[in-house]
């Protein structure tokens, strides 16, 4: 073994349920070198990188440390490795200032702050951070939250450190002085594995690019023989056609025309970027994009859920024909004019359904909010409760088990088939297939189709590219919160989708 690598992994799978997550994995990263790790969604990029820093153990193959195979069960046994992962999601403790959080945990006996402070900002000093130790952690931009986690695991001791979608929160600025860090730690011997989607940044900062598609590994090549093309040809991989029904689509309409929407979230970062597009009557739009460019804003800017600072939403009424701007309306109101939104997070019962409660009870939930009396509608949720079951083929003991007791898929039926049978005209499902098995996800696909063939303006927003291109009539590709295409489902090439997908801001 090249005595220079410092963490190796072979043939690593890991399962969850029927997911595959990881199959049979290989990776190695020496000392002084930055590998990127790029994937699609769900390609299995989290999963690996959290079982080299103990979060999951690994159903199959090893994982050696500076040579020797190592056993990683805890994140304390990968911390005593000397092994750090920053998450995507922070874990600091939001009372306390960035010293407070950098010790967290390690004052014993012995332990002096003055000391570790002086500690803290030599840490900071040696590789450029710029950050004021004793500012508390809620009044912290995202960006200086993450030089927390990652001055925290350095001051720790990490040499393998592993920085998960780090720039996805970043402006370019704050992506630039992160990259200078990075740089100057792997001047200094540190070994780093980077995830991230964006090709740019691959091909700016790293050395080496290790590919993961649906879980496989791909393959890992230098990055100075790489381009873009090369890497999303590895990336995305051959087109699989997956025999989804497509009708073409007939009579269609113009139902819902958007026009330059902007909008900022809570952090003053533009998550929307002037969208324009129009879904139609009749037509499954699809929408594509590495998690996080703005999908979810988006249906939620539709369905009156978002406060925009810019662009207009029309929706052409057919049972009025007439052209309402829902950027007026209520959620409530956008909601009745037959506009349906059933989101599925990856915490499926987060979002609009009660676990605890039966199926029925659940689709009173919905009908009770339209204003009528909860008592009067008691008989109309139980039919439909029961007409969803027996159309969707959910598998239940009955209309009253609590939902919670279902399995994934038939909790996403339940959500997608309560939001069709409230007759929509528009009907915008996002991720309604994730982690469901095969013939659920086609269950799902075919009820789409089907609400499509009823004349419906279908908006999908998806993460596998073969189902988009299989599904889809058209397809919008986001990337940072812009469109960066409109293309037709038949005929577009997997690799275009690709290249848009990770299209940026600074290469328009
Ligand atoms: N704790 C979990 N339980 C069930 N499925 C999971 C879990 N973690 C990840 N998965 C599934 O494993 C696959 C790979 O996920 P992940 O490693 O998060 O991908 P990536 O980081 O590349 O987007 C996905 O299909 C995801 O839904
Ligand atoms: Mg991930």
């Amino acid at each position: 073994m090249n005595n220079n690598i410092a963490l190796e992994c072979r043939g690593i799978t890991k399962t969850f349920g029927h997911v595959v997550a990881n199959k049979n994995v290989n990776l190695s990263v020496k000392r002084g070198e930055i590998l990127s790790i790029l994937g699609e969604n769900g390609s299995g990029k989290t999963t690996l990188m959290n079982m080299i820093s103990g979060i999951y153990f690994p159903d199959q193959g090893s994982i050696f440390v500076n040579g020797t195979e190592v056993s990683i069960r805890s994140p304390k046994d990968a911390f005593n490795l000397k092994i750090g992962m920053i998450h995507q999601h922070f874990k600091l403790v939001d009372v306390f200032d960035a010293t407070e959080n950098i010790v967290l945990g390690l004052s014993g006996k012995k332990f002096n702050i003055k000391k570790a402070k002086k500690e803290i900002q030599e840490t900071c000093d040696k590789y450029g951070f710029e950050i004021d130790l004793s500012k508390k952690i809620y009044d912290m931009s995202v960006s200086e939250k993450q030089t927390v986690e990652i001055v925290k695991v350095l001051y720790r001791g990490a040499d393998i450190l592993i920085l998960d979608e780090p720039t996805a929160v970043l402006t370019p600025q704050e992506i630039q002085k992160l990259f200078a860090v990075l740089r100057r730690m792997r001047d200094d011997g540190k070994a780093i594995i980077i995830i991230t989607h964006k090709l740019h940044e691959v091909l700016e900062l790293s050395d080496r690019v290790s590919v993961l598609r649906k879980g496989e590994y791909i393959g890992t090549v230098n990055t100075a023989e790489s381009t873009e093309q090369s890497l999303t040809e590895m990336m995305v991989g051959e087109k699989i056609s997956l025999d989804i029904d497509r009708p073409e689509p007939h009579d269609t309409k113009d139902r819902l025309v958007v026009k330059g929407l902007d909008c900022f979230n809570a952090d003053g970062v533009k998550v929307l970027d002037d969208i324009s597009f129009v879904a139609k009557s009749g037509e499954i739009l699809g929408i594509a994009g590495i998690a996080g460019s703005g999908q979810r804003e988006l249906l939620e800017a539709i369905a009156g859920l978002q406060k925009l600072s810019g662009g207009e939403i029309v929706y052409n009424d057919p049972k009025t024909e007439k052209a309402e701007n829902l950027r007026n309306k209520t959620p409530i109101e956008i909601k009745n004019l037959g506009v349906r939104l059933s989101f599925v997070p990856e915490d499926r019962l987060g979002m609009g359904l009660v676990g605890n409660m039966g199926i029925a009870d659940n689709m009173m939930l919905r009908s009770y909010k339209r204003g009528k009396s909860m008592f009067l509608e008691r008989k109309e949720p139980k039919k439909l409760a029961n007409k969803i079951i027996d159309d969707l083929k959910v598998v239940t003991p009955d209309a009253n088990t609590p939902v919670r007791r279902l399995s994934g898929g038939n909790v996403q039926k339940v959500l997608v088939g309560r939001e069709i049978a409230a007759s929509p005209t528009v009907l915008m499902a996002a991720y309604p297939v994730r982690g469901l098995d095969i013939n659920s996800s086609y269950t799902i696909y075919n009820l789409l189709t089907e609400q499509k063939e009823k004349g419906v303006a279908v908006i999908f927003v998806g993460e596998d590219l073969d189902v988009l291109l299989d599904l889809c009539d058209r397809i919008l590709v986001l990337s940072d919160g812009r469109v960066t295409g409109i293309v037709d489902g038949r005929t577009a090439k997997k690799e275009e989708i690709g290249l848009l997908m990770t299209k940026s801001k600074e290469g328009k």
